[in-house]
């Protein structure tokens, strides 16, 4: 079963494989922000994939969520993903930027 390293909490979690990031977090009660359910049209979910060739281990990034990326605020940079559009393939380190605050 792939693991998920969170940064910067240091947690590490399970994730069935095909499943994505932001599934496996919230299943297991890592707070990433998805402010529109994960359905790739808000950028609340925006992770960055450390170290950058860990981005083999997650699914290829589709148009949609490359067209998404652009709109990103501060910019996007080459290890951007967003954590409801990419799954999880091997273990993998991602740092959340946005996280849920209850
Ligand atoms: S949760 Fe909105 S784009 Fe990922």
């Amino acid at each position: 079963m792939p693991k998920i390293h969170i940064l910067p909490t240091g947690q590490v979690i399970d994730a069935q494989e095909g499943e994505t990031v932001l599934e496996a977090a919230l299943r297991q009660g890592v707070h990433i922000q998805h402010a529109c359910g994960g359905f790739c049209a808000c950028t609340t979910c925006h992770c960055l994939v450390e170290p950058l060739k860990d981005l083999c281990f997650l699914s290829e990034m589709d148009d949609e969520e490359a067209d998404r990326l652009e709109r990103v605020s501060g910019g996007v940079l080459p290890n951007s993903r967003l954590a409801c559009q990419a799954k999880v393939l091997g273990d993998v380190q991602i740092r959340v930027l946005n996280f849920e605050h209850h």
